[in-house]
């Protein structure tokens, strides 16, 4: 557990108006699985499908962060009615196992928050058939020439069997759970060998990593590498090097493996060095001077993989993680929430991808990490990745 060496009002204030503002905000949303907000009001991607794709609607990507959420307060304030509510999300997310054909990597995304979460802290067995089903789902993806997890189904005129991508990093410990609770090595077999291949393909001599890497799906080995959410190739997208860093954390978390640390530490390194004076985080750490956007999810994100690094090393080493950490969410915290009535979300200008249509909007994930990172500082986050 982290033990901050001096007192920070600042983030028991924050404490404070996450309780706060998740009081209200989780009855209103109850019923709903929020992605974004829309003039202030959560929006429901649980019935809405804005692109029409498969694996939009109930089985968009983000669809387990609400219910994470629920589950972190439950965890903080013990009251029943998040526990209550995070079923119901739950629940809903039984119609993705029907709509197969739209399933995607991001599983682990999806189940880890709500299913794994729900039988960690009540043993319900629903929960855990979920995740185990989930989980099968996921290393059925997994091509065993090329050692990787393929990210996407089929993008229209584009090939995507032999694509693997960063964010990938966040749904193997799924497979590690998995084989916690079974005891078959399967699962963890996978997720290692996936691991493995990220860490000789995806991170670079720099410290920083790609988002997609596409291999041959047929003999392995890696045919090119695209820019995806980031500004181009070879640019560094920040959630992917975020992404990167707390999935390298995890597998080590679940493995003990020096070398999935020490990968951890080398994107850290890269991230900090690139943390500038105002703290802000830009959408890619390579994008020209404009436009110029920022995505506080990646902050969000990076503060919690730099917080379980600071927990990972020695006393030396904790300060340089802890300090980068906090001055990220002391940043977010100061100017990048919202705590009025006047918006569902916390987190403000975040932004999907540089070349979205849309930038700076609040986005379900950012608030997930950012309740996680504080909650994080105080020593009582609810860990199920
Ligand atoms: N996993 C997709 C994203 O980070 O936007």
């Amino acid at each position: 557990m982290l033990v901050l060496d001096q007192t920070h009002a600042w983030i028991d204030q924050a404490v404070q108006n996450i309780t706060d503002k998740m009081h209200w905000v989780s009855d209103k949303s109850k019923l709903k699985i929020p992605y974004t907000t829309l003039q202030g009001e959560h929006d429901d991607r649980a019935t809405n499908n804005p692109s029409g794709d498969e694996a939009d609607g109930i089985n968009w990507w983000t669809n387990g962060f609400w219910g994470g959420m629920l589950w972190q307060m439950y965890h903080l304030t013990g009251e029943e009615k998040y526990r209550d509510y995070a079923n119901l999300a739950e629940d809903k997310l039984d119609q993705s196992f029907e709509k197969f054909y739209g399933l995607h990597h991001d599983v682990g995304f999806m189940w880890l928050p709500t299913s794994v979460a729900n039988y960690l802290l009540t043993r319900n067995p629903d929960s855990r058939k979920r995740a185990l089903h989930a989980a099968h789902l996921l290393a059925g993806r997994y091509n065993p020439v090329g050692q990787f997890i393929r990210a996407w189904n089929d993008i229209p005129d584009t090939d995507t069997r032999g694509w693997a991508i960063i964010d990938c990093m966040f749904n193997i410990p799924l497979l590690y759970w998995a084989t916690e609770e079974t005891g078959d090595p399967r699962f963890r077999h996978i997720a290692e060998r996936h691991a493995d291949t990220v860490m000789q393909s995806f991170v670079r001599p720099d410290g920083s990593v790609h988002h997609i890497v596409e291999f041959d799906p047929y003999l392995g080995g890696v045919v090119q590498t695209y820019g995806g959410q980031g500004y181009e190739n070879g640019s560094s997208w920040t959630r992917g090097q975020a992404w990167g860093l707390y999935g390298f954390m995890m597998s080590y978390r679940h493995t003990g493996k020096d070398e999935y640390l020490q990968t951890a530490k080398r994107i850290a390194h890269y991230f900090i060095a690139n943390i500038g004076e105002s703290g802000i985080i830009p959408v890619d750490f390579r994008q020209p001077e404009e436009p110029k956007y920022e995505d506080s999810t990646a902050s969000a994100i990076a503060a919690c993989g730099l917080i379980e690094l600071a927990k990972a090393v020695g006393e030396c080493e904790k300060n340089l993680y802890l300090n980068s950490a906090l001055k990220l969410l002391r940043t977010l915290f100061e100017e990048r929430t919202d705590w009025s009535k006047d918006c569902d979300c916390i987190l403000q200008n975040g932004s999907a991808a540089y070349h979205s249509a849309t930038h700076h909007q609040s986005i379900i994930y950012g608030d997930y990490y950012f309740i996680e990172a504080i909650l994080k500082l105080k020593g009582k986050d609810l860990y199920f990745w």
